[in-house]
């Protein structure tokens, strides 16, 4: 690749709530993603004068431009304070020191670290990305809560290698290489899910569908993606591990056995594919509903175990009860309906950023998109609870709403209320691509979970719920069932919970 020196160029990050895009134009065409609660603009001379007003709207770095290089905004996610054990300052320093210390030294490989390489997935040599003889990493700009970096490709790797030392709550987000096309949710895709909200009220059928969602097999089926089922040998489920191969396969299979059909879509060189799981609409429509989750996971650094029981096997095992629960049924959906394994999550929401834009290009139809990531945890004493996307940051609030509503409906047990990320799981990707979507999640406060990101995410342990995660897929189940319609094909009649049975 040629290291082509673009012009200078300025770097806007806007809070998301100063945003009123109509009135930049010129912005729209430069828009990058959300990365820590702001939206990212990298504009040119021309669009930078072109309004005074543009300053005001958040902060701005230049910097050059070179194309093998990439901007990556690593922030630390805020988590319950009792769970820190250093300073932000402190615990940056060191990541910019090991970062620094990774690039000065002259290693041939960054792909030494503990964790099992995946064998290459079937794409051309071309996809690789070039070594950069690039090393150093850049400081663009500092924020309280993350810092915007540039690095060459080299050093990229090696820290979604895990070859660099990334603390706990530190997680990343690379830039794309191309702007995203600014698309916000049409009018038109919200008025449909409005329409569909104003008829959702009991249905006694979707209460003993939703109701076949069994914990005994919620437990079983996550037992297995942790490898706490010495059964299933995987040890972990890091993207580039050979575990998630293993899990990729595992739920292509499960997932099949119920009636859908499932593809093992490969989206960047190294990592484990998406998982993507089509039950076909019985009528003729291109309307799609998409639940998802993601089955990579990540562990203490230097441990090659990552169990991810949480984080985000309990969404990934949503999804499968969810399949179980619709096999045993017999659902078929009025409309088309997928259920997606992402990988790549834990290395800034990359499979579902290729996804989203496949089928932005496609000119898809994405109904609605539904992200269920942690869904387990809770501080032992507190009420189960569902913590939904706030929509004043990411996400669509008419989706947020059909979520809040069957909740109330068929899982009365858990407290709703919102969630305090702006994005951070798979939706923001289809957010950004203009589709309606919303996260799932555990917990309406910060995330609290002792075992956030750590080798000790099992399933066997405190604070650990089973019966939350069933009660937050009946949630994404039963909102899929009222929005696409179905009929049944199977047993007619009335199946009980769907443990006792
Ligand atoms: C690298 O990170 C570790 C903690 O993960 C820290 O102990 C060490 O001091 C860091 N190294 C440098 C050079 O900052
Ligand atoms: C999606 O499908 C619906 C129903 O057929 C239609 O009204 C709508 O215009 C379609 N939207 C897109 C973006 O294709
Ligand atoms: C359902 O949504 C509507 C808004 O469309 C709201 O007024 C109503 O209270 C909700 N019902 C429940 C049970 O949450
Ligand atoms: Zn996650």
């Amino acid at each position: 690749m040629v290291q082509g020196l673009l012009p200078l160029t300025t770097l806007l990050l806007v809070p998301l709530s100063n945003l009123k895009l109509g009135a930049y134009k010129c912005l729209q065409q430069n828009y990058y993603g959300i990365y820590g609660g702001r939206h990212a603009f990298i504009v040119d001379d021309a669009c930078w004068t072109s309004s005074f007003s543009l300053m005001g709207l958040g902060t701005s770095a230049t910097h050059d431009r070179q194309e093998s290089r990439h901007l990556v905004w690593l922030e630390r996610v805020r988590v319950d304070p009792s769970l820190l054990d250093a300073p932000f300052d402190v615990e940056l320093d060191w990541m910019l020191g090991n970062l620094t210390d990774f690039s000065s030294h002259s290693r041939t490989s960054p792909w030494s670290s503990g964790i099992a390489r995946v064998p290459q997935l079937p794409l051309s040599t071309s996809q690789r990305p070039a070594r950069s003889t690039e090393r150093a990493v850049q400081t663009l700009h500092r924020a309280h809560d993350g810092v915007l970096l540039s690095m060459g490709a080299s050093v990229l790797d090696a820290v979604n290698f895990g070859e660099v030392s990334l603390p706990r709550f530190w997680r990343y987000s690379v830039f794309p290489e191309a702007p995203i096309p600014l698309y916000p949710v049409p009018e038109e895709a919200k008025q449909r899910l409005r329409e569909a909200l104003s008829t959702i009220k009991f249905n006694h059928v979707v209460a003993s569908i939703v109701n076949g969602i069994s914990v005994y097999s919620l437990r079983r089926d996550i037992r297995y993606l942790t490898g706490e089922d010495a059964l299933s040998n995987i040890v972990s489920r890091h993207s580039f591990s050979e575990g998630a191969l293993r899990a990729a396969e595992w739920l292509k299979e499960q997932i099949e056995e119920t009636g859908a059909s499932c593809v093992l879509e490969a989206f960047q060189v190294g990592f484990a594919p998406n998982v993507i799981c089509t039950y076909a609409a019985s009528t003729n429509t291109m309307e799609t509903i998409i639940v998802g989750a993601h089955y990579d996971s990540r562990g203490s650094f230097g441990s090659a175990r990552a169990p991810g029981a949480n984080d985000d096997g309990s969404g990934t095992g949503a999804l499968v009860g969810i399949a179980r629960a619709i096999a045993r049924r017999g659902v078929v959906f009025r409309k088309n309906v997928q259920l997606v394994a992402f990988a790549g999550e834990e290395q800034g929401m990359v499979g579902s950023r290729v996804y989203a834009r496949t089928l932005k290009d496609a000119g898809a139809n994405v109904t609605m998109m539904i992200q269920g990531d942690m869904l387990a945890y809770h501080v032992s004493g507190e009420l189960p609870q569902l913590a939904l996307s706030d929509p004043a940051l990411v996400g669509t609030a008419e989706v947020t709403q059909i979520l809040a509503n069957v909740s109330a409906i068929y899982s009365p047990e858990l407290k709703v209320g919102y969630s305090p990320y702006p994005g951070g799981s798979d939706h923001q990707r289809f957010h950004e691509y203009g589709f309606p979507a919303a996260q799932v999640e555990e917990r309406i406060g910060l995330i609290a979970d002792p075992m956030y990101h750590d080798s000790g995410d099992l399933s066997e342990r405190e604070g650990y719920d089973f019966e939350q995660i069933k009660s937050i897929a009946k949630v994404e189940l039963a909102a899929v069932l009222h929005v696409a319609g179905f009929d049944l094909s199977g047993p007619a009649e009335d199946v009980e919970g769907g443990d006792d049975s």
